[in-house]
């Protein structure tokens, strides 16, 4: 009884003190205003401190972050904003003290700075040649925010002429938690085609070409929009899942970003293909590493489109001219020798030439040809169901000559009309049996790979493997239930927001023009369904779990269920 009574009192004793030293002692409270900066309407932000109110004044390099001296909390603290008279949000949460000098670099309204996100285990190692940078480009668990600011004028000129091609000088900063990055004079410029169409816009980021101004060195980044995923997951889960897959491609991290005085929303951040990338993704960053070409296939273009060419890798015969119509672009030169389409062609020429049915058959592909880059990419489009990509598309990747291993890489790209988001006719795209596949079997790469008994029983070894190891409810759920808890204040604030664009797929909706577009593998009552709920969208628990309602948009967990109970129900019955 004694005893106890004596801890009581020293306790007491200690925390009181520490009471004492905390009123002492200041921190320093850094948080982003979303609302925009400079040349705005005024505002005040400002950061209460149990129940006492202190003003915050812009830093001096990014007039969005705030950042001000007061004092260590007791109970805790929230930030305000002020806008004109009687017009002051305040945080409708408290924040935890801190005991650090200052606290992280916080965003208003978001009652986290980092979350705990578990990343995918790996199914395979990554492909041979790739050699990755680690650097912190995306940071898994952290929403940072990019500030960009300039002419306004140029800004409103650009989203006007969304069809043009214009670019803007601009300036760049990003604010993390614990980071911060000023770039001045950047590029700044739509991105995209059919994404033109959409009143959220997506962006490139170019950085001058100068070590000083790279951002964890990259220099050429895009702002993805995300404009007809409902979730905003699709292009989230599905690089996290190539990356488990162990392919050489971009990663993807959320961005919060804002322009001028005007907040744009929640965006994906992803690595464009451009110098120094190759280096980066293939050489572990080294300046010395002589990259090969990087070759783009982009479907089509006006003028293959009249010599009926599109960027499925068919050989044309030895006709370079064919090769240069638009279908394909060189997206980054060689570091030595002059550009130009010659190992392309020499590619398709080994497709349309190479063995399926000799004893050496996968020895001579392997040769020439990372195979596992691109049987693990098709196991990829068919279970995430990519609506546009080699097979249904015959678009949205690239073949990468490596020229220290004299080898071809195949690179998946651009994401978005995944998970049963986009055009294909569902019931084809998840039967299970990857031979419905919409455009499989009329792809000269992927028919002739499947005609080599070796290959076809890896690609149906992969298909499985990976469904049973990753591509499945209980494995990717979790995963989608963390993202989803991290992006929700995000995605209610960016549905928010007014669009800088148009909707100029509502105003086609109806337009028979726009449905004739549809590439030949796509399903027309489906496109019709994609283009009616653009501008419609459904609450994100409902994009999530699903039902949505649209055809041409099942719940993301809906669409791996079924796509996951098929495909494994399919291989038990072929091999019981
Ligand atoms: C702040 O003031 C309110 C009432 O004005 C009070 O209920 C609350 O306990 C105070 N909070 C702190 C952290 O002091
Ligand atoms: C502590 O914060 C208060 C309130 O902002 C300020 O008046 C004071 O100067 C600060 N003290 C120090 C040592 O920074
Ligand atoms: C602000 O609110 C107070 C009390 O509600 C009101 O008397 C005052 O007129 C308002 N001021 C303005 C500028 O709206
Ligand atoms: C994050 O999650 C992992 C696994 O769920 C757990 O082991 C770890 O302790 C967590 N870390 C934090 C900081 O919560
Ligand atoms: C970028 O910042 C620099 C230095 O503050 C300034 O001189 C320049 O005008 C800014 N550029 C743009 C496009 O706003
Ligand atoms: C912004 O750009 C417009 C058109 O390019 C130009 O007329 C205007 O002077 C610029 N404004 C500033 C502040 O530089
Ligand atoms: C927040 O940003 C500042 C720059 O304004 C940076 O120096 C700092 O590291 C960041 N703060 C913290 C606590 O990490
Ligand atoms: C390229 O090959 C050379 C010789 O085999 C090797 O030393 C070098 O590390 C390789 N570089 C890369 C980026 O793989
Ligand atoms: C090569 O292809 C181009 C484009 O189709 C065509 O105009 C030209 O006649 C072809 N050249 C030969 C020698 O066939
Ligand atoms: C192997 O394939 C070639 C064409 O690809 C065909 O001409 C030949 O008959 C086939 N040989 C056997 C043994 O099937
Ligand atoms: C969709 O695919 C299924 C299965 O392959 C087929 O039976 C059906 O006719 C297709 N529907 C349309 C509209 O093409
Ligand atoms: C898979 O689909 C193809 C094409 O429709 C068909 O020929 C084949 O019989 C199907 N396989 C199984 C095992 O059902």
């Amino acid at each position: 009884m004694r005893l106890t009574l004596i801890a009581c009192a020293v306790v007491t004793v200690v925390s009181a003190v520490s009471i004492r030293e905390r009123e002492q002692r200041n921190t320093t409270y850094n948080v982003v205003s979303l609302e925009g900066g400079g040349g705005g309407e005024q505002q005040d932000v400002s950061v209460i401190v149990d129940n006492k109110t202190y003003p915050l004044v812009p830093s001096e390099e990014i007039p969005i972050l705030y950042t001000g001296s007061a004092p260590v909390a007791t109970n805790g603290y929230s930030y305000a904003i002020s806008s004109g008279q009687n017009n002051t949000k305040v945080e409708p949460f408290t924040r935890n003290p801190t005991n650090e000098p200052a606290t992280p670099n916080e965003t208003f309204g978001r009652s986290w700075n980092t979350k705990n996100i578990s990343k995918l285990e790996p199914v395979y190692p990554h492909i041979r040649a790739m050699d990755r940078l680690e650097t912190p480009i995306h940071i898994d668990g952290e929403i940072p925010t990019i500030y960009i600011s300039g002419n306004q004028t140029d800004f409103d000129y650009m989203h006007e002429n969304v069809f043009d091609e214009i670019t803007v000088k601009a300036n760049f900063s990003y604010i993390s938690p614990k980071d911060t990055q000023v770039i001045n004079n950047i590029d700044f410029e739509l991105a995209g085609r059919s994404s033109r169409w959409f009143p959220k816009v997506s962006y490139n980021i170019k950085l001058k070409k100068d070590e000083e101004d790279e951002l964890y060195n990259y220099r050429r980044l895009k702002l993805r929009a995300l404009p007809n995923d409902d979730s905003y997951l699709r292009e989230k889960l599905g690089y996290d899942v190539i990356e488990a897959v162990g392919l050489a491609t971009t990663k993807f991290s959320f961005v919060r970003v804002v322009l001028n005085d005007q907040p744009l929303g929640l965006y994906g951040l992803i690595e464009t293909f451009k110098d120094p990338w190759l280096q980066n993704e293939f050489a572990h960053g080294d300046e010395n590493y002589e990259n090969g070409p990087l070759y783009q296939g982009s479907y089509l273009s006006p003028v293959s489109s009249r010599e009926g060419l599109i960027s499925d890798l068919s050989y044309y015969g030895d006709n370079i001219t064919k090769y240069e119509l638009g279908q394909y672009k060189i997206k980054e030169d060689p570091a030595k020798g002059e550009p130009s389409f010659q190992l392309l062609m020499d590619f398709t020429k080994f497709i349309s030439e190479a063995p399926t049915n000799t004893s050496d058959a996968v020895e001579v592909w392997q040769k020439t040809f990372d195979t596992d880059s691109f049987l693990r990419s098709m196991a990829l489009e068919v279970l995430l169901g990519f609506s546009d990509g080699y097979a249904a598309t015959a678009d949205n990747y690239y073949i990468y000559y490596e020229p220290n291993s004299s080898r071809y890489i195949y690179i998946p790209s651009d994401i978005d009309m995944t998970f049963g988001s986009g055009y294909l006719n569902f019931s084809a795209m998840t039967s299970g049996n990857y031979s419905t596949f919409p455009g499989l079997y009329s792809r000269p790469l992927i028919t002739k790979m499947l005609q080599v008994p070796g290959f076809k029983t890896q690609f149906e070894d992969m298909l499985l493997e990976i469904t049973q190891k990753l591509f499945n409810p209980e494995k990717l759920n979790p995963h989608i239930d963390q993202l989803a808890e991290m992006i929700a204040v995000d995605v209610e604030w960016d549905k928010t927001l007014p669009r800088v664009s148009k909707n100029l797929f509502f105003a086609g909706a109806e337009n028979q023009g726009l449905v004739d577009m549809v590439p030949s593998n796509m399903d027309r009552n489906t496109a019709l369904d994609f283009y009616h709920r653009i501008g419609n969208p459904v609450p994100l628990e409902v994009a999530i779990e699903g039902p949505t309602g649209y055809i041409s948009l099942p719940g993301l967990k809906e669409f791996i269920k079924i796509q996951s109970e098929n495909t494994l129900n399919f291989f038990n019955k072929k091999n019981p």
